[in-house]
């Protein structure tokens, strides 16, 4: 069982904090690219506890910074995106997505100093449909995580996303939790239920596995067995990865390319992003009647997002 003390450090994500200072040495999926239109609204992003504005500028770049302007702090929320930059509603100061000051339309031409401000912005890259994020000082960010799933063509990968009202830790720890599985997922099917052919029914007939788990360079690894067909055993592999993602054992072996990233937007909410393949070798699994296993099926359907600061990708069932 975890400390109080050490649950504190674990979930606590803000700037300054051990765990805040350790998310900040990775690049962060700040939100889905299709999420931003080149010249669109500004959007709300909170990611680590900060309150953060992202925009795409005319030529498509995205700009994460603040979300107060650095003059007398209105919100660049209500700012106006057009032609190359993000302009601060209140005095009309303008700025790139790197956070320069561009314009400064509110002072006399001799008196201009806007080459002395600079919001702040972060770092930011497009890869996997994702706008990615770095959030730490080093000026070298590191290399973005090649995971397999993130690497293939779009078209091959799909993406959900939603909105957990819990810390980034309760949301990875119920992600990589096999002894949910059995319960949640598989509880209400019986024996005589699954086809022979499922490998579902070793979890169904047998829902207390035992574990084996080892650290590795990466995070951590695990192992979840229980007897299968006379002389096997039946393993669910998952991996924990630094600092958020997870590898769950959701198919068959070869068909397993599928993360988890649960990105901490402060300490109480998550954003959660599964990505999965569209090409599996084998159909999902069914009952022997042919009827999908509702466990693994679930229906979920979205509220209407709206643009406060948790507006974005909520359950409403
Ligand atoms: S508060 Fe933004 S320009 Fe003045």
């Amino acid at each position: 069982m975890l400390t109080e003390a050490a649950n504190e450090m674990l979930t606590r994500v803000g700037p300054g904090t051990p765990m805040g200072n350790l998310m900040r040495e990775y690049w962060i999926p700040a939100c889905l690219s299709s999420e931003l239109k080149a010249d669109g609204e500004p959007m709300r992003l909170m990611l680590l506890g900060e309150q953060l504005i992202a925009f795409r500028d005319t030529d498509g770049k995205v700009g994460i910074m603040e979300h107060r302007c650095p003059h007398r702090c209105a919100s660049l929320f209500f700012g106006r995106n057009e032609e190359g930059g993000l302009r601060c509603i209140y005095h009309g100061w303008k700025f790139d997505v790197e956070g320069n000051c561009v314009d400064m339309p509110n002072v006399p031409a001799a008196q201009d100093f806007k080459h002395r401000i600079k919001a702040k912005a972060y770092k930011v890259v497009e890869r996997s449909g994702f706008v990615w994020t770095y959030m730490g000082k080093r000026e070298q960010p590191p290399e973005l995580p090649s995971i397999e799933i993130m690497m293939l063509p779009e078209e091959e990968r799909m993406t959900r996303v939603h909105m957990r009202e819990c810390n980034w830790f309760q949301s990875l720890e119920g992600d990589i939790d096999t002894s949910h599985f059995g319960f949640l997922h598989v509880g209400g099917v019986e024996m005589e239920d699954v086809s022979p052919s499922d490998m579902n029914r070793w979890a169904v007939a047998d829902r207390a596995p035992d574990y084996k788990a080892t650290e590795t360079d990466w995070g951590t690894m695990y192992a979840a067995y229980r007897p299968a067909d006379p002389g096997s055993v039946y393993y669910r592999f998952a991996h924990f990865m630094f600092p958020f993602i997870t590898l769950t054992p959701n198919g068959y072996f070869e068909d397993q390319l599928a993360c988890t990233l649960n990105v901490p937007m402060d300490d109480t909410h998550t954003m959660t992003y599964n990505l999965g393949w569209k090409k599996k070798t084998r159909p999902l699994e069914t009952l022997k009647n042919g009827d999908w296993i509702p466990g693994l099926q679930p229906q979920v359907e979205y509220l209407p997002n709206t643009t406060d600061w948790f507006g974005r990708h909520r359950l409403g069932t």
